[in-house]
């Protein structure tokens, strides 16, 4: 089975100290920085671009993993590789082209990721497995932190390990009691923003997540 990495969200940080909050993580054992980009159009939410992501590169050295839950993301995959993204995960729903969007950011110099939203099937990326670093399953309508994991999901993830060996990252809702069942269907990055940031002890949760809750 593979490692168990936790990327812990910066949407549930304190934007006002935002560094020093990316240090906590990574003093609390996160693997990887998730940082989720909202454009108020693919989604209902706006956060920020690559210049916050570019000012906040040097205080760690934990890969960023950058989720662009934004419309035409191909314009924007110079400034995030320039931020200092290491991979960079685009929606498929947000693609007309996502082949040539995924060769461009490999080109790059980046590891890829494609994500699903929760209702659209793994049916829709199976040509694409071979080319992708890793499989990104939204385990809630992605626009907002602190939702609750959407259940349906858990088969998905399952169905994708069947048929593939990359890593499998989900995100949206995950805590202390959704994990075990996100882990034992296959997946092996865990995306925590509300779980990890409102934690009172966070090494204990981050312990937790890597544990696949026990
Ligand atoms: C949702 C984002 C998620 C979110 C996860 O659109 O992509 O990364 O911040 O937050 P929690 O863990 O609170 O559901
Ligand atoms: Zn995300």
């Amino acid at each position: 089975m593979k490692e168990i990495l936790v990327a812990p969200s910066i949407l549930s940080a304190d934007f006002s100290r935002l560094g020093d909050e990316i240090k906590r993580i990574d003093e609390a054992g996160a693997d990887w920085v998730h940082i989720d980009v909202m454009d108020g159009h693919f989604v209902p939410n706006l956060t920020f671009g690559a210049p916050v992501v570019k000012k906040v590169r040097g205080v760690t050295k934990m890969p960023f993993d950058v989720h662009l839950m934004i419309e035409n993301p191909d314009r924007y995959i110079d400034d995030f590789v320039a931020a200092g993204a290491d991979i960079i995960t685009v929606h498929a729903e947000a693609c007309v082209h996502l082949h040539r969007v995924c060769q461009y950011i490999k080109s790059r110099g980046c590891k890829v990721g494609v994500a699903l939203n929760p209702a659209t099937p793994i049916c829709n990326i199976v040509p694409m497995l071979p080319e992708l670093d890793m499989v990104l399953l939204m385990s809630v309508n992605p626009g907002f932190g602190g939702q609750k994991y959407i259940s349906l999901v858990t088969d998905k993830i399952a169905e994708l390990r069947k048929i593939y060996d990359g890593d499998i990252e989900v995100d949206g809702g995950i805590d202390g009691n959704t994990v075990s069942a996100v882990v034992e269907a296959g997946a092996n990055i865990l995306v925590a923003g509300s779980a990890v940031y409102g934690a009172e002890d966070m090494p204990g949760i981050i312990k937790i997540l890597k544990n696949g809750g026990k």
